[in-house]
């Protein structure tokens, strides 16, 4: 379902090291072609210490060489720059984020050329050997499940094999990168899961579809799973979820995962994910250019069952619900409409301005639903607002809530798994921009601040907990290849997700 390359820690020293393709990062300083490495340079007939003496390779970030190396042992080499450490020297953190770049890059070459196996060096620390497979398996991940295979004369074998090579040194290191290890596969697995369920069109994930994931990760690790559908959501009256799915034949649904490793009746942190798995706008029809994109619009869903999955792999000791409101926003005969007032489950009234103003729309009754589990904590992720790639660009989830604190625990969360967010006001000068004439709220205002806007109606349903909103419209997929990413899924915002829950889990 999800694969990803198997993965094991080998203490072999690298004169004894077996392998098609070692994978070496190199920070700006360089590297001391000694020691351990002299075995590399003499497998490579001394191209690596030419290749840094001469300033071919100068480990600048994102640098890549290939040297040929020997016919047996170490059959080629990969050098990868990690670029310079910042002023004072690359603190732990920095490192596991440079390695974790690197590693991408190294998982994705090594697709490129074939070697089907890699052995990585210098992920001697568990955090080091976590952030190696994290971002080797995502480099490595690929979406061919709908491609017809190529003429065997053609094939390049995906990767499906790593080696983190610790060679023991430091004593002690091997355990700890095996540790590392562990954490990252199942981090890996995770992201993953969400980077498939983004990249499947719509016309195969589902709200269905999403559901039955989801049953197949509650039915793998042993959690309850709840799944409303059009009837139960109409019992619930969840009128504002119920609009947008008013327009579309497809059966709506709002999934709720339960995982409880955590001490019983502790409060529980929720994760709540966007689903809509094709968002047209509905009667507010989007042009039809890159309309297709729009397929990605449930990668906060898809988010959340990537965290869910790596959660349970991590076993983190700590009670989380999972939480997926999940449709597609259709125009119809039957579809909603401007100008249209529903009343969300929690009884808030609200004025239909824009059909596609939608995600809000599910993620109101949602977001009341997810009171009924009394969470520590709400943290959701949603592909919200185009107006968040005009504030952050695709860099920078955008990140608001109702408490300042969480917020940052959020952000602190995002940095450590190189999924930065920045924050954005929520003052109440700019509620004036959704007040309705005729309701409680209006679904949309104009074009100024429509990231905030949006964060502020679902701050109207977000009630009685502390909360977080990640707007993930700028991140969860890229239309450009980024090098460490190609075009398509990011797995943005599973690591967010992931960090924050382990962070209040230890
Ligand atoms: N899913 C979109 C947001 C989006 C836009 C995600 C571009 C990724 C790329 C959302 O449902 C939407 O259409 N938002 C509107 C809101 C507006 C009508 C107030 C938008 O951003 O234009
Ligand atoms: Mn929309
Ligand atoms: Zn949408």
């Amino acid at each position: 379902m999800s694969n990803i390359p198997s993965i094991t820690v080998s203490d072999v020293a690298l004169d004894r090291l077996e392998t098609p393709l070692l994978v070496i990062a190199v920070p700006k300083e360089g590297v001391e072609v000694a020691g351990e490495l002299a075995a590399v340079d003499a497998a490579t007939n001394g191209a690596l210490g030419r290749a840094i003496s001469r300033r071919d390779f100068r480990g600048g970030r994102d640098e890549t060489l290939l040297l040929g190396g020997s016919a047996t042992g170490i059959q080629r080499v990969l050098l990868v720059g990690i670029g310079a450490s910042p002023a004072g020297g690359s603190t732990a953190a920095e490192r596991v984020l440079q390695v974790r770049r690197a590693a991408m890059l190294a998982g994705r070459q090594a697709n490129k050329i074939g070697v089907g196996a890699l052995a990585f060096y210098g992920a001697t620390t568990e955090t080091l050997a976590e952030a190696a497979v994290v971002g080797l398996c995502g480099g490595a991940w690929d979406f061919r499940e709908m491609k017809s295979p190529v003429p065997e004369a053609d094939q390049r074998a995906p990767l499906t094999s790593i080696t983190i090579v610790t060679s023991d040194v430091p004593p002690g290191s091997k355990a700890k990168a095996q540790q590392g290890a562990k954490q990252g596969e199942a981090i890996a697995t995770g992201y993953s899961l969400a980077r498939r369920l983004g990249m499947l069109p719509g016309n195969v994930c589902t709200p269905d579809y999403l559901a039955d994931t989801a049953r197949d990760i509650a039915k793998r690790f042993g959690m309850k799973i709840t799944v409303l559908g059009r009837k139960e959501m109409q019992a619930e009256k969840m009128g504002s979820f119920l609009a947008v799915a008013q327009g579309t034949t497809q059966d709506p649904k709002l999934i709720a995962i339960e995982y409880s490793k955590g001490k019983p009746g502790d409060a529980p942190v929720a994760l709540v994910g966007k689903g809509l798995c094709f968002d047209s706008g509905g009667i507010s029809i989007k042009p039809a250019a890159d309309m297709e994109w729009m397929k990605f619009d449930m990668c906060g869903a898809a988010g959340v069952l990537g965290a869910m999955e790596a959660i349970a792999r991590l076993e983190l000791p700590i009670n989380v619900v999972g939480l997926i409101g999940s449709t597609t926003n259709m125009p119809s005969g039957e579809a909603f409409k401007p100008g249209d007032v529903v009343q969300a489950s929690n009884g808030k009234f609200i004025e239909i301005i824009n059909t596609d103003a939608e995600g809000r729309l599910v993620l109101a009754d949602v977001l009341t639903y997810a009171k009924r589990f009394n969470p520590a904590v709400v943290v959701d992720a949603a592909t919200l607002t185009g107006a968040v790639v005009v504030a952050l660009g695709h860099t920078a989830v955008g990140v608001m809530g109702n408490d300042d604190k969480v917020v940052q625990e959020v952000i602190d969360a995002g940095k450590r798994a190189s999924e930065p967010g920045w924050p954005l006001p929520m003052w109440d000068d700019y509620k004036e921009i959704i007040k309705s004439d005729v309701a409680d709220i209006k679904n949309a205002g104009g074009r100024a601040a429509g990231t905030i806007t949006a964060a502020l109606f679902l701050k109207e349903f977000a009630e009685g907990y502390p909360w977080v909103h990640l707007d993930i419209a700028g991140t969860a997929y890229t239309q450009a290849d980024l090098g460490t990413v190609p075009r398509g899924p990011t797995g943005v915002p599973v690591g967010i997700f992931v960090e924050f829950v382990r962070g209040r889990a230890s």
